[in-house]
Parts: structure tokens; C-alpha cells; sequence
């Protein structure tokens, strides 16, 4: 993990003891994120956007996260909620606006068919958050599936690329760094 303040640090650690695998998640997609940092302070900011993208499910019932079986229309809005509780939880704390727009925007598209705002002009941090938490998802076990091959993730990648739900560029950088995030990232 790369050197974080104590507030982040203390922040990071509700957020383990909540739901140690949304942590463990949000600390992949923080390593894959710094990776696109063109300077020291740039990498440790998209570091800290990556880590805190999903700090508002402290806020959402652990039963919700955990659920195994298809979530219905109530369930799945009360989740969407959780880019409006990150926003405010990472503005109280007084981080920085990179940090706070990754939580609120992190589930926005590029054609527009995202949440909370379907907004179609998304900051190039928030995208490559986006793609990265997709990535990451794809091949991590969740409770309604197991964890896809690289290969299957990287095709369903592209094609949401191509689709364009996410960004094109992006995500070719990704799946290039592909082997070095094999390397530093343990599974
Ligand atoms: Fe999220």
C-alpha cells in the first residue's frame, strides 16, 4: 500500500471492517489507478481516488452487499447510493475534489448511461476508475459468481469499450499493463 495520510488510513480501516472485500477490491483498483499517474503527486492521487471510489457502501447494510441471489428494483437503488454517500463522507473528511468526484461519478458512462447524473463529459480520472473497477470486478469471486479468466475479462472489457460505456484508450492502456498488474497485484 503506498504511504497515506492517518485520516485516509483511518478511513480505509472502517472501510475493512465493514466489508473486508470492498477494501480489498478498492486496493486493486487504487494499484491499476496509480498506474496511469504521469507524476509522484498525480500517481498517489489517483491512488487515494481509487482506494475511496467505493467508501460510500460503508453506509450500505452488509446483508445487501453479501446477497447471493438477483437484487430487486429497491435493492438495486438503494446500492446506486452508495456514489452519494462517498461524495459526502470524502467531503466532510475535506479531501481533495479528484477524490470526491471518483466516488460520486465512478458509475457514470461515457455514452451516458451511467449513474447518478448520466453524464456523458466524465474527468479523466473518474474514467479510469471506471474501468478499472470493472476489470477488477470481472476477475474477483463475488457472491453470484465465480472470478473470469483474465482472457473472458479482457473480452467483455473491450467490449463495453467498444460499446462506449467506457473509454477506448484507457482501456487499451489497461489490459497492456496487464502483465505488470499481474505482478503487483496479489490475487
Ligand atoms: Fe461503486
Amino acid at each position: 500500500m503506498r504511504k497515506i495520510s492517518n485520516a485516509a488510513r483511518f478511513l480505509f480501516l472502517r472501510l475493512q471492517k465493514h466489508w473486508k472485500y470492498t477494501a480489498k477490491h478498492s486496493q486493486r483498483v487504487a494499484e491499476i489507478a496509480q498506474m496511469f499517474g504521469r507524476s509522484k503527486e498525480e500517481k498517489n492521487l489517483f491512488y487515494l481516488c481509487g482506494l475511496f471510489h467505493d467508501i460510500g457502501k460503508l453506509k450500505i447494510p452488509t446483508g445487501l452487499l453479501q446477497k447471493k441471489e438477483q437484487l430487486n428494483k429497491n435493492e438495486i437503488e438503494m446500492l446506486k447510493l452508495h456514489t452519494l454517500y462517498g461524495r459526502d463522507i470524502l467531503y466532510k473528511q475535506g479531501f481533495n475534489n479528484k477524490v470526491i468526484n471518483s466516488a460520486y461519478q465512478h458509475h457514470e458512462r461515457c455514452n451516458g448511461n451511467g449513474y447518478p447524473d448520466q453524464i456523458t463529459e466524465i474527468p479523466y480520472i473518474v474514467r479510469v476508475i471506471a474501468v478499472a473497477d470493472i476489470y477488477t470486478a470481472l476477475t474477483e469471486d463475488r457472491p453470484y459468481r465465480p472470478a473470469l479468466s483474465q482472457q473472458e475479462a479482457s473480452k467483455i472489457l473491450l467490449n463495453y469499450a467498444q460499446n462506449g460505456e467506457i473509454d477506448m484508450e484507457i482501456t487499451k492502456h489497461l489490459l497492456g499493463y496487464q502483465h505488470d498488474i499481474l505482478i503487483s497485484i496479489k490475487p
